[in-house]
């Protein structure tokens, strides 16, 4: 089963993606999480990263659309994968060819946003600033939504409520899963 998380930052893409890849025992990827790897490294691709990230601005189509394929190419995801935070532009969603059965769109309004990254526990995350926090909600109104319009055309897309409990919002999308219902 190929699918795709999208969401506002703080929607839940990772809680929901971490928690459907155990239940389906399907292999997770976050493209965020890739990055936030690849921004340790020294290197001038990592230093290129970490500036990028840090603003809450998107890494480049090309960069991101090469290091997706790469990983994708990958024995463990041939079956299927859940991937988190790709696409996030309309040149992502109409360049990627790896196939996808459903994208799932956690839907959360940017003042609960707000409140939920002012709180978390971010782990270290750089790009939990007031600031950058803005320009990542900016970011997916101008970038992304566009992405959801694609899909939806497409008859992919299953638009979830996403100010519901962790575990309501899980069951919701598990009985859109296994049931075919859109
Ligand atoms: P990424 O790591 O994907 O971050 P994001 O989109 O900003 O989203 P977050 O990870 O902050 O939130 P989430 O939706 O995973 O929510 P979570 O489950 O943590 O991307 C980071 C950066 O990488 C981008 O800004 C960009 O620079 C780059 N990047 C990534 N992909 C890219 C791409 N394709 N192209 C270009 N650049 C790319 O939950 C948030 C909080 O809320 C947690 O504390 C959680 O416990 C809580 N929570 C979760 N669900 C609920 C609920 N139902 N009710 C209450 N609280 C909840
Ligand atoms: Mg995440």
């Amino acid at each position: 089963m190929k699918i795709i998380l999208i969401g506002i930052p703080g929607s839940g893409k990772s809680t929901q993606g971490n928690l459907l890849s155990k239940k389906l025992n399907v292999p997770y990827l976050s493209t965020g999480h890739i990055f936030r790897e690849l921004s340790k490294e020294h290197t001038k691709l990592g230093h290129e990263i970490k500036l990028v990230m840090n603003a809450g601005l998107l890494i480049s189509d090309r960069k991101t659309l090469k290091i997706v394929s790469d990983y994708l190419s990958r024995a463990q995801y041939q079956k299927g994968y859940i991937l988190d935070g790709f696409p996030r532009t309309l040149t992502q969603a109409k360049e990627f060819k790896n196939g996808i059965d459903r994208v799932v769109y956690l839907k959360v309004s940017d003042k609960e946003i707000l409140w939920r990254l002012a709180y978390r526990d971010s782990q270290g995350r750089e790009d939990d600033t007031l600031l950058a926090i803005r320009k990542r909600i900016e970011v997916f109104h101008k970038f992304t939504k566009p992405v959801l319009d694609y899909y939806q055309k497409k008859g992919l897309l299953i638009e979830i409520d996403g100010e519901r409990t962790i575990e309501d919002i899980h069951k919701e999308i598990m009985v859109h899963l296994t049931h075919g219902k859109r």
